[in-house]
């Protein structure tokens, strides 16, 4: 083992799975953000956190509506799933600038992105702020997938996206 600086740290350790999170704005407009720091953090009741820096448009949409879809992108959608995790819903409409296509939630107002692998739909319960970023901890109140998609994206520390399947095939260049 070798000292490393935290850069190096973070492609050592990747793969990791990254999602979508789709939130809504203080106009009722849903937005989406690419995330890889959430964890399910509890198993009864099921329960997903999301780790979410203090200046994204995202907290801004959390705090003002306490709801999160959290959407497994499929092999098919990593072009437009990476400007959801390069650009700022500030700045552009991530529904109108993507062919990503919300449908409607069955619980929450934010909706689904059309072709997920699994989407959650979550209700925030408690929030912590950690350092310069807050985890929103929500429980999960209705779940969604598509059986057919099997391979969903994965990020190489903040360079790429690969594909990955539920049964273990990897695919580099999508
Ligand atoms: C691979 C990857 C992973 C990311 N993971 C996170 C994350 O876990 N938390 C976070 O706050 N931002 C993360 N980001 C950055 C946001 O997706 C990015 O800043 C985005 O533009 C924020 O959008 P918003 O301003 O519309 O909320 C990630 C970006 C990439 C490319």
């Amino acid at each position: 083992m070798q000292e490393l600086e935290r850069h190096k740290a973070f492609e050592l350790a990747s793969p990791f799975p990254y999602v979508l999170v789709v939130t809504q704005d203080k106009r009722d407009r849903p937005n989406i953000m690419g995330l890889s720091w959430w964890t399910f953090t509890s198993w009864d009741p099921l329960m997903i956190g999301i780790s979410v820096g203090l200046k994204k448009y995202t907290h801004e949409c959390l705090e003002n509506h306490n709801e999160f879809v959290i959407c497994f992108p499929s092999e098919g959608q990593k072009k437009d799933a990476w400007l959801c995790g390069t650009k700022s819903g500030r700045d552009i409409d991530k529904f109108q600038e993507t062919d990503f296509r919300p449908a409607h939630s069955t619980v929450v107002k934010p909706p689904i992105i059309e072709g997920s692998t699994v989407a959650y739909e979550c209700k925030i319960t408690k929030h912590v702020v950690t350092g310069d970023h807050t985890l929103f901890i929500g429980n999960v109140v209705a779940i969604h997938g598509n059986p057919d998609k099997l391979n969903h994206l994965y990020s190489i520390h903040y360079t790429k996206l690969i594909s990955i399947g539920s049964g273990g095939e990897i695919k580099m260049d999508l």
